[in-house]
């Protein structure tokens, strides 16, 4: 452990009783975890004029992207960043998979922003709706047969380690959630109407081995299994089950409302909940510099539908090594509440973007992520 030292004008502790007059901003490794200086600076480190290159803030709004899947049942979900341990895609899939899917290249995790349907499964059927997620390993045959009459939004992470769930430390077994919410599917005689027989009378297993596809096909309903037991299976957890920590005094690290951790990448969702109200708290998160990691922000909104903050789906990019912090509007706003629930991967190696991404981004993202903005 290096010593701490301190020079010039400090806050007695971080993040409360900020010196008048001053910015105080996190130069941290591993997110807000690893060793960590506060700078106090004299001005907002969010004010810049312009930035030019990769490391500038990208945004789009999801809820306007078309998408492949929306129209053609066979399409696969639309990429729009990726790096050598993850995916995330969106999804506007409105009919049945007309075949099985199985990821041979890794995990795949769902998070439904609206619509809801059925998961169809070697380990039997598991319902899914608004605000849920689902999470499937490595190698399980599945299909999503949506409900008809609802718009469909989903969120798509494909991660090369294996989803788990982070550890806990002291916090013990109910915090964030108790692991007792977790749902598998159930076995039970699969309503015909949704089979994924083909014309020609065949099943099919559409298997994705090295980003590249290849079929089995079956002149049976390969996902027959009577029985099964084992600690593989896929689950589902519903955001209104997670249960945020929060304190009266302090602003809470984002990364103790991990909720998934795949290797060195985070899933996070950070749930409605008081905010500080402690008279010297900072009310908004500091300013940083998250050097270790690309920070993936989406709201979701409310379980009500009710419209309040961002819009649900606007992503927002901040690549590691970019500063970052709450903009003049949100340190305005008086906030006792986060009232709605905020979706955050933060990934390790650097995101690249798709051109789908790019054809769908927001005009100059960067000027409304400034402390201007
Ligand atoms: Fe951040």
């Amino acid at each position: 452990m290096f010593a701490k030292h301190v020079q010039g004008r400090i806050a007695r502790q971080a993040h409360s009783a900020v010196p008048e007059g001053t910015y105080e901003e996190h130069h941290a490794r591993r997110g807000f975890e690893g060793e960590v200086s506060q700078l106090y600076h004299a001005h907002p480190t969010t004010d810049w004029l312009r930035v030019e290159g990769p490391i500038r803030p990208r945004g789009i709004q999801l809820t306007d992207l078309m998408t492949a899947d929306a129209s053609d049942p066979r399409a696969l979900p639309t990429l729009l960043m990726f790096n050598d341990d993850i995916k995330i895609s969106v999804s506007k899939r409105s009919a049945a998979m007309p075949y099985y899917f199985r990821n041979a290249d890794g995990d795949t995790l769902l998070l439904a922003q609206s619509g809801s349907g059925t998961l169809v499964c070697d380990y039997g059927t598991l319902a899914y709706g608004p605000l849920e997620y689902l999470v499937i390993p490595k190698g399980t045959s599945y299909r999503l047969v949506p409900d008809e009459g609802v718009e469909h939004l989903t969120y798509v992470v494909e991660t090369r380690e294996p989803v788990a769930l982070p550890d806990r430390g002291l916090l013990g077994h109910f915090l964030p959630f108790d692991r007792g919410v977790l749902d598998v599917p159930q076995l039970a005689p699969q309503p015909m109407d949704i089979s994924a027989e083909n014309a020609d009378g065949e099943w099919e297993v559409l298997v994705k081995r090295d980003g590249e596809l290849s079929s089995i096909f079956y002149a049976f309903d390969p996902a027959d299994v009577e029985g099964w037991t084992g600690s593989l299976a896929p689950f589902r957890l519903r955001l209104a089950d997670v249960r945020p920590l929060t304190s009266q005094r302090l602003d809470v690290p984002p990364m103790t409302h991990a909720t998934f951790q795949s290797g060195q990448n985070w899933i996070v969702t950070m749930a409605p909940r008081p905010m500080q109200s402690a008279e010297d708290a900072e009310r908004a998160q500091p300013y940083h510099r998250n050097v270790d990691y690309d920070e993936v922000i989406v709201p979701l909104g409310t379980h009500d539908g009710r419209r309040v903050g961002p819009p649900p789906g606007l992503m927002s990019v901040t690549p590691g090594g970019m500063n970052h912090g709450p903009n003049q509007a949100r340190l305005a706003a008086a906030r006792d509440r986060l009232p709605i629930y905020v979706w955050n991967i933060d990934t390790a190696r650097p995101l690249h973007y798709t051109d789908a991404f790019a054809a769908g981004e927001i005009p100059d993202f960067a000027q409304r992520e400034s402390f201007r903005g």
